[in-house]
């Protein structure tokens, strides 16, 4: 028997057009498409082309229109300052307004980048939104990332304006964002007019006159501005992810597919309506904080919860059931690694009971896979359904959830479910044809990719096809493994690349490399990523010395530990090397870093038919072990 998840299912991808043609009229258009689907410029695909929209009207102002004025649209929830601050739609629409007239004033006009490197404050989301008012595009970086990141970032987009504050606040520390911001822009070749920093208590910013402005100050100043239709295939904003070098990849979001795919996924995903409080525990410098904290649920009209705290710390490992009972939150998303911190610290849930979750109805976790013991942790604690769903920056939204506004299925542990409307998923094998069930593969979607995905990378249409188009023809390749079975659930396993997830974070360790081989003393490295019961994985870095280097070992891997901070961020949680003679290699000089990964978590590994010398492998084996890992079983 059918269900209204089969049945959407098939009728997105035999009739994609009249399927996402008909969710289409849920979103309020400037002027309707000439075309659903284009594909006149395969393998670029674009949705609702020829359509006029704006996505700010779609979030904030068609609500104060619609009758919702006076519902909360934002509260901001900050344990570390101890504020609480709500916005309803019409304050919003106010703040947003204003704030797009400032960019206005400043020069930023439609098309123009704008880079918003912010903590998790309302006046972000606010500057966002003010882009997208006027057609502007936005580049959030997350403020986890050092200076020479954010340097990158500007050089690419070449932003006309950064939007930035005095400073960010983490456990028990201040980040002043001024140096940061400082030092990103002497880096840059590319300079931003003006960057608008709002100054909060916690740190002054030192401004530099003509360059920068005070965000009050320019408030104060500001006349309010409209919005600007834009089309719905222009870029709304660019977000920057992890490749497989230092080099980020800009990816683009459109403004109507993202509209429209991000609208629907309220109901059909999460089972929210209008009017409910839904909270995305996450950061507005990642995909998951621009599609869940800010644009989704302003779309649907919900209540969106901003939080600038962490799971445990603010103050403790009760501080989600305190934001959940507070604001009656009704759908909770966040990484995985939040449950365990929160397990390792309150493993019994007693923190749980002094609050009523009584309108708390379903925890969506995503940004790694849902291992089963956390998994049934949170079952048994808050029991409510525990949703685990897989998704990419590329993709904006879930390619595989329990779609529980269409049909709740049974929960898999360690499974995501099935494959959202949409998404074609087919596990292919080397040879590019779909392998068997159960049997592992690379995760491919057939094109044409559904809307709100990636149309191309920022002024990169080569490194976008190159990245995921060519390996497998008439596929966007994931980059991640794994399989599905025979009842349709898939089950993901690996990244084939170098990324590493690190805390729901998506970090490359060919980028940490670059970093390595850099200093003065190294030859060679590599750096892998190796299990964690807390982060999910942590990056360990293995190096190689020149020829000669008589210095003492713990102070080259305090150098090292130190340049990845101050070069990537404290984000990467790079905080383990080793020094050792030799890298283990293919007779073709292919460092086996999948070997060296299998030693550290002390799982079986197959000898690999092409190491040029396998004594190497117990050489690394020892490392390991002076550093605190276990040799493994070889086989
Ligand atoms: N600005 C500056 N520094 C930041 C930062 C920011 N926005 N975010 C994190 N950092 C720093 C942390 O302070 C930490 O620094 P340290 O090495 O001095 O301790 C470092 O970067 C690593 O951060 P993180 O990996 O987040 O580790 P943590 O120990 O601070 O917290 C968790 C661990 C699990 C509690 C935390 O990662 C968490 O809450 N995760 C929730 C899930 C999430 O946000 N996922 C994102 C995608 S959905
Ligand atoms: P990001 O682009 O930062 O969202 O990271 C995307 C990557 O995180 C994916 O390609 C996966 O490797 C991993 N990921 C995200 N969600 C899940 C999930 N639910 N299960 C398994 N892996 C996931």
């Amino acid at each position: 028997m059918t269900n209204a998840y089969d049945e959407a299912y098939r009728r997105a991808l035999e009739d994609p057009e009249g399927y996402w043609g008909d969710v289409a009229e849920d979103v309020r258009w400037i002027k309707k498409w000439d075309k659903v689907l284009d594909d006149s410029n395969k393998p670029f695909y674009r949705w609702f082309s020829g359509a006029e929209v704006n996505t700010c009207f779609n979030a904030v102002d068609r609500h104060v229109e619609e009758g919702r004025a006076d519902q909360l649209a934002l509260i901001y929830d900050s344990p570390v300052t101890g504020t609480v601050r709500k916005y309803t739609y019409r304050e919003l629409l106010d703040e947003v307004s204003l704030f797009a007239g400032v960019l206005k004033a400043n020069g930023v006009t439609k098309g123009d980048r704008v880079i918003v490197y912010m903590p998790m404050v309302p006046e972000a989301a606010i500057a966002m939104l003010a882009c997208a008012r006027i057609g502007a595009i936005h580049s959030v970086v997350f403020g986890g990332f050092a200076a020479n990141e954010l340097a990158v970032r500007i050089d690419d987009a070449k932003p006309k304006a950064i939007v930035s504050a005095s400073c960010g606040i983490e456990i028990g520390r201040v980040i002043e964002y001024m140096p940061l911001l400082n030092g990103a822009i002497e880096l840059a070749s590319h300079k931003p007019d003006h960057c608008i920093i709002l100054a909060r208590p916690e740190a002054e910013a030192e401004l530099t006159p003509g360059r920068d402005l005070d965000w009050a100050e320019a408030m104060q100043a500001a006349q309010p501005a409209d919005c600007v239709p834009v089309l719905a295939t222009d870029p709304l904003y660019i977000l920057y992810t992890s490749g497989t070098t230092g080099e980020p990849k800009g990816v683009i979001r459109d403004n109507g597919g993202h509209l429209v795919a991000l609208k629907w996924s309220m109901k059909n995903i999460y089972g929210v309506d209008p009017g409910d409080v839904y909270w995305a525990a996450s950061d507005v410098g990642w995909v998951v904080g621009h599609s869940y904290i800010v644009y989704a649920p302003l779309f649907h009209g919900c209540t969106t919860i901003l939080y600038e705290g962490k799971p445990v710390g603010t103050p403790d490992a009760g501080a989600f059931w305190r934001v959940i009972s507070d604001h009656k939150v009704k759908v909770l998303f966040t990484a995985p690694t939040a449950f365990r911190a929160i397990k390792r610290e309150d493993p019994d849930g007693t923190l749980m009971k002094d609050y009523d979750l009584s309108h708390f109805k379903y925890l969506f976790l995503a940004g790694e896979r849902t291992d089963p013991d956390t998994l049934h942790w949170a079952e048994e604690k808050i029991r409510v359904p525990v949703i685990d769903h897989w998704w990419q920056t590329e993709t904006g939204w879930s390619i595989a959830a329990n779609c529980i506004g269409l049909h709740a299925f049974p929960v898999k542990p360690g499974s995501p479910t099935k494959a959202v409307p949409g998404w074609d998923v087919q596990i292919l094998g080397p040879d590019c044809e779909p392998v068997k069930d159960d049997e592992i593969g690379a995760i491919c979607i057939k094109l044409p990719l559904p809307p709100s995905s990636l149309p191309t990378l920022w002024n990169a249409d080569d490194r976008f096809r190159e990245a995921y188009l060519e390996e497998y023809p008439g596929y966007y390749k994931t980059a991640d493994a794994g399989y599905r079975d025979d009842d349709g659930y898939l089950y993901i396993m690996a990244r084939t690349d170098d990324i590493i997830n690190v805390a729901g974070h998506r970090l490359s360790t060919g980028g940490m490399e670059e970093v390595l081989s850099n200093h003065q003393d190294v030859a060679e490295c590599a750096v892998i990523g190796v299990a964690d019961s807390l982060k999910g994985q942590l990056p360990l870095g293995f190096l190689v010395l020149k020829a000669g280097v008589k210095k003492d070992h713990a102070e080259i891997i305090s150098d090292v530990v130190s340049m990845v901070r101050e070069q990537i961020g404290p984000v990467a949680a790079f905080k383990t090397a080793a020094v050792v003679d030799r890298l283990p290699k293919t007779r073709s000089g292919k460092i086996l870093r999948g070997t060296m990964q299998k030693i550290a978590d002390n799982e079986d590994f197959k000898m690999p038919a092409t190491i040029d010398d396998p004594v190497i492998l117990d050489e690394i084996k020892g490392a390991l072990e002076g550093i605190g890992y276990a040799g493994s079983r070889k086989s």
